[in-house]
């Protein structure tokens, strides 16, 4: 089963987590207690030093011994603890070309570069090497969940599941589905053996991790166009036999649209192609919908399914700017995707700072109060980061926040004090340079706009310490 065995521990000083789509709490002086099991027992105030932490073991009935003292983590000054981000939307087959991408589009960018690449896992000593990086990469980034496509082959796509397992990344594993319009040395033979091949990897992953702790299957059409309406339809089914989450692309890009339209011209929209087929609904996860329409949005809204925003890629391949202020403003659920490796970057941060991005080129389209509505903010940007991921994944209650009864899923985050001769004094403590005045608001803004890696020191998930910054 999942890997170490996790101690109780208490995390002790400065946390910063959203409560709710405006509100970004920051609260100092804070005592998270943390049982055997990874799950948030207690949150306390108040609570200046370790002592005065200890003093709420009895409560807890926690007792200490000399073999098995209680840890206890302290954020340092210009540190504190955040929710660990939650990826909604990645390709860990694809990691190794992120940034490879000139000047493409989406259908030329897959056959010129994503399908040859994806086809080449199905050797499994690279698709070993591809998925461990990948893995380590975005959890040095404080990704603590990710909703992962693997590739069709069944072996590497259990890899991932093994790998994730083993690292303690909470994981989605998907493998894809697609039986159409893909060269013929990438793709499944028909629907018959692409739901065949799918049930086969959501046995395996039920036989590593029973109770999906950490990892759990996700059924995975790629997108329409490489699906055919059979395939789609097997896929629904299932869905409603097995209850599992389901992941696909929609309406990214303005020629992937005209060839749903062309491939289903039954449907009048590319979600009524999902929907019609059993497979939008509250635990379908719909990545970029750039370009959808009212209607769409509507019913998306009617079925509860979630959408992972993707601004890096959707600059990256020039697919266009999603206006997820309107999203919003429906009530849809949505969260962020660093969709590797049409996005670039496997980081969140990055994620979360285009998306902050992209809502001003669009405010500049606009004017006056509709242009301020427009922007997003940066505490609203780090909700669609964590709390609102863990709800597009199905996660809410349970990781992207710090509540009891969540599960401690977090990352220390640990900024550069600047000096009196203002130099670099040699390490590298990474690109946020705190001067002292600001207040903790401008030092979350500084990290979002500044920050990498070499600010996050360490990363937990379910209480387990899975990446530690080497110094
Ligand atoms: N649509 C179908 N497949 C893909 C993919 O791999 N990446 C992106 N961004 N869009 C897709
Ligand atoms: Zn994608």
């Amino acid at each position: 089963m999942s890997g170490k065995a996790v101690e109780k521990a208490v995390y002790l000083g400065t946390f910063a987590h959203s409560k709710s789509l405006k509100e970004l709490e920051i609260a100092h002086d804070a005592a998270i207690f943390v049982d055997e099991s990874g799950k948030i027992v207690a949150v306390e105030r108040g609570v200046a030093d370790e002592a005065a932490a200890k003093s709420f073991f009895p409560k807890l009935n926690w007792t200490e011994s000399q073999e098995k003292p209680i840890q206890i983590i302290k954020s340092k000054e210009e540190q504190f603890f955040f929710p660990g981000f939650i990826d909604t939307h990645i390709h860990a087959s694809q990691y190794p070309n992120a940034g490879i991408f000139g000047k493409s589009t989406l259908l030329d960018w897959l056959n010129t570069y994503t399908f040859p690449l994806e086809s080449s896992l199905s050797s499994l000593p690279t698709a070993h090497r591809v998925y461990a990086r990948v893995i380590a990469r975005t959890l040095s980034h404080g990704t603590t969940t990710a909703a992962y496509y693997a590739t069709i082959s069944v072996p590497a796509t259990n890899l991932l599941a093994d790998l994730c397992l083993a690292a303690g990344q909470r994981a989605l594993i998907g493998r894809c589905c697609m039986d159409s319009l893909a060269p013929d040395y990438y793709r499944d033979a028909g629907p018959e053996e692409s739901i065949a091949h799918t049930r086969a990897t959501i046995a395996h992953i039920a036989s590593i991790d029973p109770t999906h702790a950490i990892v759990k299957p996700i059924i995975t059409p790629r997108f329409a166009p490489s699906c055919s309406s059979q395939l789609l339809t097997g896929l629904g089914k299932l869905q409603k036999e097995t209850g599992l989450p389901v992941q696909t692309h929609i309406s990214e890009n303005k020629r992937e649209i005209d060839l749903v339209a062309e491939l289903f011209p039954q449907s009048k929209s590319y979600a009524e192609v999902y929907d019609s087929h059993g497979l939008l609904g509250p635990k379908t996860v719909l990545a970029h919908a750039v370009h959808i329409t009212d209607e769409e949005r509507a019913l998306i809204k009617e079925r509860g399914a979630g959408i992972s925003h993707c601004p890096v890629s959707n600059a990256a391949l020039s697919s266009g700017m999603a206006a997820v202020r309107t999203w919003l403003d429906d009530g849809i659920n949505v969260g962020l995707g660093t969709d590797v490796s049409g996005g670039y970057s496997p980081s969140v941060l990055e994620a979360v700072r285009q998306a902050l991005m992209c809502s001003r080129n669009l405010a500049m389209g606009e004017g006056g109060e509709e242009a301020e509505r427009r922007k997003l903010s940066v505490e609203e940007a780090l909700y669609l980061g964590t709390l609102g991921g863990a709800k597009v994944v199905g996660m809410e209650g349970r990781v992207g926040a710090f509540e009891v009864g969540m599960e401690w899923d977090a990352q220390l985050v640990g900024m550069e004090e600047v000096g009196l001769e203002g130099g670099f004094e040699g390490a590298d403590g990474g690109a946020v340079d705190i001067f002292g005045w600001e207040s903790w608001e401008n030092k979350l803004a500084k990290w979002v706009f500044n920050g990498d890696d070499r600010n996050t020191l360490a990363v937990w998930v379910r209480g387990r310490l899975v990446h530690e910054r080497r110094s």
